[in-house]
Parts: C-alpha cells; sequence; structure tokens
C-alpha cells in the first residue's frame, strides 16, 4: 500500500471568506488524514523558497506578494496515493479547467487566486513539509477508520 504524506496550503483569503472548514471538510472526506494543521503569515523568504521553481517567471513577484498578504493554512495530510489524490480533490491549477465539484472549480476564478496550493510529487511534498513544519509538529495516532476507506 503506497502510504504518503503530502502537503496543502489554503492561500489568502480563505479565512475572511470563511471557506476553510468546507474545504478542509472536503479533504476529510475523501478520506485524507489529517497529521498536522496550522495558520500562519509566511515570510517573503519562506514563500520564496516554497516557489523557488517559479522563480524569474513573469507571475512570480505577484505570487509573493499575495501569498505573504494575509494569512494561510498548511496542512500535512497522509494516506494512500495521497499527493495524486489531494491534487485529484484540487483540480487543475487553472480554475478555468476546473471542474465544478473540485475545489478550485467551486471557489476561484483565476489561477492567481487559486485558493489551495497542493504538492505536485511525492518529493516535492517531502520539501515542502520539512519547510512548513517540525517533525515534532507532524502528529501520527492510531486510526481505526482506515480498515473502513482503504
Ligand atoms: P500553486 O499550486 O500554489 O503553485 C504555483 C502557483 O503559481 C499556482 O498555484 C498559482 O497560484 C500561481 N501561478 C501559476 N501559473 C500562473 C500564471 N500563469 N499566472 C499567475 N499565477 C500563476
Amino acid at each position: 500500500m503506497a502510504h504518503e504524506k503530502t502537503f496543502a496550503m489554503l492561500k489568502p483569503g480563505i479565512l475572511q471568506r470563511r471557506v476553510v472548514g468546507e474545504i478542509i471538510s472536503r479533504l476529510e472526506r475523501k478520506g485524507l488524514r489529517i497529521l498536522a494543521l496550522k495558520l500562519m503569515n509566511i515570510s517573503r523568504e519562506l514563500a520564496g523558497q516554497h516557489y523557488a521553481e517559479h522563480q524569474g517567471k513573469p507571475f512570480y513577484d505577484g505570487l509573493v506578494d499575495y501569498m505573504t498578504s494575509g494569512p494561510v493554512v498548511a496542512m500535512v495530510l497522509s494516506g494512500e496515493h495521497a499527493t495524486h489524490q489531494l491534487r485529484k480533490v484540487c483540480g487543475p491549477t487553472n480554475p478555468d479547467e476546473a471542474t465544478p465539484g473540485t475545489i478550485r472549480g467551486d471557489f476561484s476564478e483565476k489561477t492567481n487566486r487559486n485558493v489551495i496550493h497542493a504538492s505536485d510529487s511525492v518529493e516535492s511534498a517531502k520539501r515542502e513539509i520539512q519547510l512548513f513544519f517540525s517533525p515534532t509538529e507532524i502528529i501520527e495516532y492510531e486510526d481505526e477508520h482506515a480498515k473502513w476507506i482503504y
């Protein structure tokens, strides 16, 4: 069983729109398990590290401005093929291509305000989890319900 950890971040504006609970509920309903969760303001340095692969792109400065403009909700999720499952629940990066029923399809209009970040691979997830969480913040626990999900 390819059980893995992945990383998700609800982006600025999400608290003001009061949809944090609704979005987290969709992740849980899919079977993803929360191992770490925190509300935080991210520095330009952390935003730059997180989005290092986009440095130099035309949207990069706007992306960092936006991601540091208000609190985000960062989380570590786990599950079977969690990275792939999370990305399916989110829908494509461009909300124009995201079908209704996906998080981006239901809550966003534009790529630069696409509501949620989801790691694009298991390797990225490992890197991003380490950027946002210390090992002691990631809580492993018994999950008696797993047999009903997997
Ligand atoms: P995310 O999944 O957080 O990963 C990189 C982010 O860069 C992406 O979501 C968008 O918010 C943003 N992004 C990617 N492409 C563009 C683009 N063409 N224009 C504006 N923002 C973009």
